[in-house]
C-alpha cells in the first residue's frame, strides 16, 4: 500500500515471478516482480509518486479513471526510457472509487500489461460515510482477475496467433492479484470484493458455484444509488465493478466465470468452458462492518443536464481497405491496422477539441465485433446501451462502457489537456489499442 505524501517511489523492474508454482516466468511489475502494489488515495489531497523506469523499454504509469490534467495522465506522449523518472503530483479529485493504473506506451501496451505492468488504485473520500465493509484485508478485498497462458513448463507465454490479433489475448488459466486459482478465507458476514478486470481482451461473467445472490454496489467511477442484486456480473475489459457477498451461511463456494465471446462475429476465445478464478473458505463470523447492506448509497451521480454537443464515433476493425486488411491478417501479418472513424491513431494528430465544463453526448457504434471503449480524463454516464435503455446497475459514474450496438454517453469534462499531452479515446481490448483503434483529444 501506498499512501499519498512525498515519498513514494513506484520503479517499473523486470520480474522473476512464480506464477505457477515452483516455475519462474520473465515478468515485469512496479516495485514488485509482478503488478504493482494498490494504491491508496485520499480525496482532496496531492499524491507525490516517483515514477521509476529500470526496465529495458520505455514504460508510463496512467492512472486509469482518475481526473487529472493530461500532462500528469501517463498517456502514450508521456512516455519516459530505461534508466528515466517521471514524478507527478497528483490531486486526488475524485469520488471513492476503484480505479486502476497502467502502462500505456503506444503499440506496447498489450505486452507490458501482459507482463504485469498493472495495479490497483483505491479513492477514499474523508467526506463521505462509506457504509459498506471496509477493514481492508479483513472484509473489503482487491481482486485484479487476469488471463494468461503457460508453455509446457509453465512459464508464462504471449502468443498471439491470427485469432489474438484479431480478438484480443485470450488466455487459458485466470489468474486474480497474480495467483492461479487462489483459495481466500473470509468472515463470515458480509464482504466486499472489488473486482478489476485487468485482462487484456477477455470479458468475464462471474458467478458463484452455488448460484448465490449477490449486490453490485459501485462500478468504474464510485458507488451506485443503490445495491443492485444479481446472481452474474459481466465485466469487460478495464472495468471495475464492487459486489457485496454475504457469507453468513459459511459455505465454501467457488467463484467461476462463464465463458463470453468477445465479438458477434468471431465467437469466443479458445476456451468454451466454465474458467475457475477463485475459491472462498468461510471462516470466524465478522467482528466488523455492517450487519445488513443499506438500501441506499452515498453516491455522487450528478445531472449533467442537456448535452450542446453531439459527436459520432465508429470503432473499426479495419480502417482503409477491409478486404485486404483482412489478408494481411490471414497471412500473419504482425499489425494489424484498426481505427476508429476510419483512421488509424496518429500520436500526432488531434482528433477532437472538447470545451472544459460543456455537455457532450458521443455515440459510439462498432463495424464488427465488440469492444470496450474508454475515455481518459473523464468519468461518464451512459446513456443507452446497445440500443437498450440502462439497468440499475449501470447508472453511476462510467469510464470504460462496452460496445455491443449503439451506445450513447454523457460526459463533461473538468480537467484539461493540451496539443502535447492530450487524453486519450481507445477500445481498451489492449491489442485493438495498439493496433491503433484509439484517438486522441484537447480539453481547454
Ligand atoms: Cu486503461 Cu487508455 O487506458
Ligand atoms: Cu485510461
Ligand atoms: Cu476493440
Amino acid at each position: 500500500e501506498v499512501g499519498p505524501g512525498a515519498g513514494n517511489i513506484l520503479s517499473a523492474i523486470k520480474g522473476r515471478a512464480e506464477l505457477i508454482p515452483g516455475v519462474e516466468s520473465d515478468t515485469l511489475g512496479y516495485g514488485q516482480d509482478y503488478l504493482g502494489p494498490l494504491l491508496r488515495f485520499q480525496r482532496g489531497r496531492t499524491a507525490s509518486i516517483d515514477v521509476e523506469n529500470r526496465t529495458d523499454d520505455p514504460i508510463t504509469a496512467h492512472w486509469h479513471g482518475m481526473h487529472v490534467p493530461g500532462y500528469l495522465d501517463g498517456g502514450p506522449q508521456l512516455a519516459f526510457g530505461p534508466g528515466k523518472t517521471w514524478s507527478p503530483e497528483l490531486p486526488v479529485d475524485h469520488p471513492a472509487a476503484t480505479l486502476f493504473y497502467h502502462s500505456h506506451v503506444h503499440g506496447r501496451t498489450a505486452e507490458q500489461v501482459y507482463r504485469g505492468l498493472a495495479g490497483m488504485i483505491i479513492i477514499d473520500d474523508p467526506e463521505i460515510d462509506d457504509p459498506l465493509p471496509r477493514d481492508y484485508g479483513v472484509n473489503d478485498f482487491p481482486l485484479i482477475v487476469q488471463d494468461r497462458s503457460f508453455d509446457r513448463s509453465g512459464r508464462l507465454t504471449y502468443d498471439l496467433g491470427m485469432m489474438g490479433r484479431m480478438q484480443g489475448f485470450h488466455g487459458d488459466d485466470v489468474l486474480v492479484n497474480g495467483a492461479i486459482r487462489p483459495k481466500l478465507t473470509v468472515p463470515a458476514g458480509l464482504v466486499r470484493l472489488r473486482l478489476l478486470n485487468a485482462s487484456n481482451a477477455r470479458i468475464y461473467d462471474f458467478n458463484f458455484t452455488d448460484g448465490r445472490q449477490f449486490h453490485q454496489v459501485a462500478s468504474d467511477g464510485g458507488l451506485l444509488p443503490s445495491p443492485a442484486a444479481m446472481v452474474n456480473l459481466r465485466l469487460a475489459p478495464a472495468e471495475r465493478a464492487e459486489i457485496i457477498v454475504d457469507f453468513s451461511d459459511q459455505s465454501a463456494i467457488r467463484l467461476v466465470s462463464q465463458n463470453v465471446g468477445s465479438g458477434g462475429m468471431m465467437g469466443g476465445g479458445n476456451n468454451t468452458a466454465t474458467l475457475d478464478v477463485m475459491s472462498f473458505d468461510v471462516g470466524d463470523a465478522s467482528t466488523s462492518g455492517p450487519v445488513q447492506l443499506p438500501g441506499s448509497l452515498p453516491a455522487t451521480v450528478s445531472d449533467l443536464g442537456e448535452p450542446v454537443r453531439t459527436r459520432e464515433f465508429i470503432l473499426n476493425i479495419s480502417s482503409g481497405n477491409m478486404i485486404s486488411s483482412m489478408l494481411n491478417n490471414l497471412i500473419g501479418q504482425d499489425r494489424q491496422t484498426m481505427g476508429i472513424n476510419g483512421e488509424p491513431y496518429d500520436m500526432s494528430r488531434i482528433d477532437q477539441q472538447v470545451q472544459l465544463g460543456e455537455t457532450e453526448l458521443w455515440r459510439i457504434n462498432a463495424d464488427m465485433m465488440t469492444h470496450p471503449f474508454h475515455v481518459h480524463g473523464v468519468s461518464f454516464q451512459v446513456v443507452t446501451m446497445g440500443g437498450r435503455a440502462v439497468n440499475p446497475a449501470e447508472i453511476g459514474w462510467k469510464d470504460v462502457v462496452h460496445v455491443e450496438g449503439p451506445t450513447e454517453i454523457l460526459l463533461q469534462f473538468d480537467k484539461p489537456a493540451t496539443i502535447d499531452t492530450p487524453f486519450m479515446y481507445h477500445c481498451h481490448i489492449l491489442e485493438h489499442e495498439d493496433a491503433e483503434m484509439m484517438g486522441q483529444f484537447t480539453v481547454g
